[in-house]
């Protein structure tokens, strides 16, 4: 029986990152009826609305959805389709993991780190208003119950991945009410996993300690913005953030996206990388059970990046969106035939 997933292209470089995702998951045997339905400036002109009925029916049916990068505007405009989504479908967690692609180049070899980031509140929160003139007050909000949910979900990926540790990133030493709530759901959550070590480290030292050495790190449990910005800090240590993948998992509802935007700089252009969203949807097909295809893909995103020669621009190569789609897809190939499948 084939999946239903909702796809939703996005926009600048969405298109043709998701539409060389959608070759490449075809090519590996995955049966999909995708539902495509768009979001952003682009929804708005062909529906009205930014974030359109078609697209909520889809998501409610389909319960998975695979989502391009969307550009929001900055200091006005609509407010940003990605938090919506979030909240809209309460995609709780967002579950960000960093790991080293075989021969890259890059400052530290083989990073292997899991971001667990708080996706419906904190600063995202969106409530913001203007006091008086030349005053405006925007409010963190921060709930004991999310803060809970958000450390299960990081304690209960660290137990069935075996990994060793997970770190609470907080700023309790200055927001002492709201991080400190934060870190006491952290602590209680904690208890029922003795077998991980638990620590806490001040998100400013984290930063520091992420960039002298990351590798003292395995799992990390953050509010929003904290793990907004140290999810594009540890891009940086496997490539960049044309390969860092996403996923925002709620209760029987899962959106997987890159951690990169929309990319006007290259859009059009044949140039972005695909890794990200295809990464993205590796974590989708162990999501809906595919291990099989999700492994096939994975070996050839490796063997592609091993091999070198069909590598984007981004990561040093001089490939564009298309060849190394083509690359990888005949890789995927050769590797089902040296499998014997
Ligand atoms: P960005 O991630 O779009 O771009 C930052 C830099 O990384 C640019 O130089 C870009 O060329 C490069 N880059 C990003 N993805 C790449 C890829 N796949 N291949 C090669 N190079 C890549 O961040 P920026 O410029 O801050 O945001 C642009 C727009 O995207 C904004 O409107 C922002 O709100 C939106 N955005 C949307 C997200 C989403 O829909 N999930 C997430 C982050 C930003």
């Amino acid at each position: 029986m084939a999946h239903k997933i909702t796809l939703i292209p996005g926009d600048g470089i969405g298109p043709e990152v998701t539409g060389a995702v959608v070759r490449i998951l075809a090519a590996a045997g995955v049966k999909i009826d995708w539902e495509t339905v768009n979001a952003g400036a682009q929804a708005y002109e062909k529906y009205g609305e930014y974030i359109p009925k078609e697209l909520v029916h889809s998501i409610e049916r389909t319960g998975v959805g695979l989502k391009g990068p969307v550009t929001t505007p900055i200091g006005g405009g609509f407010p940003s389709i990605n938090v919506a989504l979030r909240k809209k479908f309460d995609l709780y967690a967002n579950f960000r993991p960093v790991r080293s692609l075989p021969s890259l180049p890059t400052r530290y070899p083989s990073v292997d780190l899991a971001i667990v980031r708080e996706n419906t509140e904190g600063e995202y929160s969106g409530i913001e208003h203007e006091v008086v003139p030349g005053v405006v007050e925007a409010l963190k909000i921060i709930t004991e119950k999310a803060s809970t949910r958000i450390a299960r979900f990081a304690f209960e990926f660290a137990r069935r991945e075996k990994r060793k540790k997970v770190h609470a990133i907080h700023k309790a030493n200055i927001m002492k009410m709201s991080d400190g709530l934060f870190l006491r759901c952290c602590r209680d959550v904690a208890k029922d996993y003795p077998e991980i070590t638990y620590g806490e480290h001040i998100i400013d030292n984290t930063c520091m300690q992420l960039v002298m050495n990351p590798y003292q790190y395995d799992v990390l449990v953050m509010e929003n913005l904290y793990g907004d910005i140290v999810s594009d800090l540890c891009a940086a240590f496997v490539g960049g953030l044309g390969l860092v993948p996403g996923a925002n998992i709620g209760h029987g509802c899962a959106i997987f996206e890159a951690v990169h935007g929309s990319a006007p700089d290259i859009a059009g252009k044949d140039l972005a990388n695909p890794t990200a969203v295809l990464q993205s949807a590796v974590l989708m097909l162990r999501h809906l059970n595919e291990t099989a295809a999700a492994d096939r893909i994975h070996a050839a995103l490796e063997k592609t990046y091993k091999e070198k020669k069909h590598v984007t621009r981004d990561v040093g190569g001089t490939a564009g969106t298309s060849e190394f789609t083509d690359a990888l897809i005949a890789n995927m190939e050769a590797v089902a035939a040296a499998s014997g499948r």
